[in-house]
This record gives structure tokens, sequence and C-alpha cells, in this order.
């Protein structure tokens, strides 16, 4: 069957393993790529299908609502897969405009295109927003689980605006009976993250010898998911969710943060062919995160019930995987950590 589907942040983390698995899965789809291109948008990340015939990049802001509604209404877009956003908590808490700005009115933008483009007639269409289990809050040391029915409580501008945005997807199916579907998902690990995450900032700085700032006492706990789980179960929901439902898309798979920290100073010290553990020395405990959420941990229960999804890859692999590519793709980082984001890493990291 012929869909032409735009998916949104394709440049960014996330959103390149998603568009790579489409484009590579779906010949018969063409996917259009839309990207501002903001600091996090990177075209490296897409270099291996960028000539497909079924692929298209435009770039273009989403709050840019004549550009949208012109992209959908000329390529009769049925399908839209939203990911673009602001993503990182620490810069929204330096400028909390810009998240407010790309993450809400970006959204509301995109969706009110969409409810213009296809004038009600909603057959066949599908807006699938990509969110995060941050806008559920913080958990404490127990055993409990974000579930879908859990109360919205964002802590972050950054969550704040997720939350927002999540709430508009949800209006606009409530009210104007536009098919959407919501999923949060907890943290995402793998090749092609920006270097400001904790994994991929931790792992090149253990191959440069620098420090490795663990917020308060590395206490928080993560759960952590590989991106390519995370890009198939997107495939799988875009298919054969059911409108107007929400997914917590999650692996099962807490960790808290130092233990995390010593695993991949591990793995990356050995895979270097230094002293496994020798760069533990490196560990730099700074001032903590401002509304540092303790605890996030997804139940990711009714998306393996109702749609067989489960995690294919155990934590030990997909992180062993993890630091060989950032080890075998030094020019890929390089190029990033040149120049402009460099300023940005010594006023982040270095002036706490
Ligand atoms: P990212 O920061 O790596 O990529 C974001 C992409 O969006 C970049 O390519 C950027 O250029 C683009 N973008 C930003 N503003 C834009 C605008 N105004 N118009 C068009 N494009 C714009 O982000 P990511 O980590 O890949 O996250 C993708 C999505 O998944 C986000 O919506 C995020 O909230 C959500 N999410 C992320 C995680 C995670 O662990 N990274 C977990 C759950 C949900
Ligand atoms: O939970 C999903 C979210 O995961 C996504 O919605 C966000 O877009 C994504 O950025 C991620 O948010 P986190 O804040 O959890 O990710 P980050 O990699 O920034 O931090 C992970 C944990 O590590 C967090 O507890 C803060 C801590 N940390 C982070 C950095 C960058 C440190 O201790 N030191 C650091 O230098």
């Amino acid at each position: 069957m012929r869909r032409n589907i735009i998916v949104t942040g394709g440049a960014g983390f996330i959103g390149s393993h998603v568009v790579r698995l489409f484009v590579e899965k779906y010949p018969d789809y063409t996917i259009y790529n839309i990207d501002k291109l903001t600091y996090a948008g990177n075209l490296a990340n897409l270099k291996d299908i960028e000539d497909r015939p079924n692929y298209r990049f435009v770039k273009a802001d989403v709050c840019d609502f004549d550009t949208m509604l012109g992209i959908m209404r000329d390529n009769d877009i049925d399908g839209i897969i939203h990911l673009a956003a602001e993503s990182h908590v620490d810069r929204s808490i330096k400028d909390p405009f810009t998240f407010a700005r790309t993450n809400v009115m970006g959204t509301l933008t995109l969706l009110e295109a969409a409810r213009r483009a296809w004038e009600g007639r909603y057959e066949g269409k599908m807006f699938y927003h990509i969110s995060t289990d941050e806008v559920y809050g913080a958990l404490g040391f127990d055993s409990t689980l974000f579930t879908e029915n859990t109360r919205y409580d964002p802590h972050s501008p950054y969550s704040a605006s997720k939350a927002s945005s999540d709430h508009f997807v949800r209006a606009f199916h409530d009210t104007y009976g536009m098919p959407s579907i919501v999923t949060n998902c907890s943290n995402n690990y793998g090749p092609y993250q920006f270097p400001e995450k904790l994994i991929p900032l931790f792992i090149n700085n253990i191959r440069h010898g620098r420090p490795l700032p663990v917020y308060g006492k590395g206490e928080n706990v993560r759960d952590w998911l590989y991106v390519e789980d995370h890009a198939r179960a997107i495939d799988l929901i875009f298919h054969k969710g059911k409108a107007g439902d929400t997914y917590n898309i999650g692996g099962f798979n807490e960790w808290k943060n130092i233990d995390l920290i010593k695993v991949i100073i591990k793995t990356t010290d050995r895979l270097l062919g230094r002293m496994e553990g020798e760069s533990e020395r490196l560990i730099s405990y700074v001032k903590d995160r401002a509304g540092h959420d303790l605890r996030y941990a997804i139940d990711a229960s009714k998306l393996r019930d109702e749609l067989g999804w489960k995690p294919s890859l155990q934590f030990e692999e997909g992180i062993e995987k993890t630091v060989r590519w950032y080890l075998d793709n030094q020019q890929w980082m390089d190029n990033i950590t040149s120049g402009e984001y460099e300023k940005y890493y010594e006023d982040m990291y270095c002036k706490r």
C-alpha cells in the first residue's frame, strides 16, 4: 500500500532511527523528514539512506503553519509521526521559552495544519505524537511504575512543555475526532545520540580522559531502552495502535545513575584497551540538576499484552553495541564536539 508519511525531527537521535526503519521497511511509503536542523539535528545521522527514492528531506520549522499545511496538502500526507522537540532537560532549565515555542506551539501548529489539510476526512489518517515518561513526574524508591493512568505531574520546563503538547493532541482527538495516539517512552540510548545526554557524553569524556560530571549523589534512577527497540515500537503502534489511546514504552530496565556510569566506564575502558574501571577516577560529583526527578520507571505491559511488543536487546548487549558504535564513529562525535558545541559544553559542565 502506498502512503505518504511525515516524520518530524528525523535528523535527531530517535527520529533518525525511525526514518531509517520506515525507509528500509516500507519501500512503497514516501517518508518526508521535516527538521529545522537545530543544534541537535544532524543529517550525518541519515547518510546511509539519504539517496533512497522513498526519502525526502525538508528543512523547516514545525512552528511555520503555512509551510506545514503546504507540505501536507501538496504531498497528500496521511500519517504524521511527530518527534521534533527541544529534548534536553538542562537546556530547558536555562531557556524554557524555546521549549514552550517548539514543543507546545510546534505541536499545536502541526495539529491545526493536519486538521485543515484533512478537512474532517480522517479515514486512514493518523497523528502520532512521541512523548516522554517525564510528564508523569517522579517516583520514590519503591516498586511503583508509571502506567497509562498515572496522573501528569511534570516538574521541569521540558516535561511541562511535553505534558502540554500531549494534552493538545488528546484535545484534538476529543474535540475534532482527529485520529491520534500518544506514546510516553523512557530514556533511550544507542547510536547517534547528541553528546549532551549522559551516555554519549560520558563515553566521549572517558575517551578523552575528561571529568565525568555526576549530578548530586548519582542516586537518581532511569529506565533505559535501546533506541532501535523504541523505533520498532513506534512502527508497531503507528500501524496497529488504537486511535485515541496512549501507550507507555519502556525496557523494564531500571538503573541507578552511578551504577550505570560504572558499567559505561568498564565497557569503554575495556574496548579502549585500558584496565577495566581505570576511568572511575574521572568521576566528579557536581551540583545536582534543579528539580532533578528521583526515579522514572515505565510499566509497558499494555503494549506487551495488546500489541505483543517487547524489547529485543538485553541491556548488557545494548550497552556494548552503543559504546562500540561511539568508539568506531569518532569522526561523527568530533564533528559535533568541535565549534559551537564546545562553547556550550564549557558553560554547561565546566562552570558549575
Ligand atoms: P533530539 O534532540 O536528538 O532531536 C530533536 C530533533 O528535532 C532535532 O533533529 C532537531 O533539529 C529537531 N527540531 C527541534 N526543533 C524543531 C523545530 N522547531 N522544527 C523542526 N524540527 C525541530 O531529540 P530525541 O532525543 O531524538 O527525542 C525525539 C523525541 O522523542 C522528542 O519529542 C522527545 O521529547 C521524545 N523522547 C525522547 C526520549 C529520549 O530518551 N531521548 C525519550 C522519550 C521521548
Ligand atoms: O525519560 C525520558 C527522557 O530521557 C527524555 O524525555 C529526554 O528527552 C531525554 O533527554 C532523557 O532525559 P534525562 O534527563 O533523563 O536524560 P539525561 O541523559 O540528560 O540524564 C540522565 C540522568 O543522568 C539524569 O538523572 C541526569 C543525570 N546526568 C546527566 C548528565 C547529562 C548526570 O548525572 N550527569 C550529566 O552530565
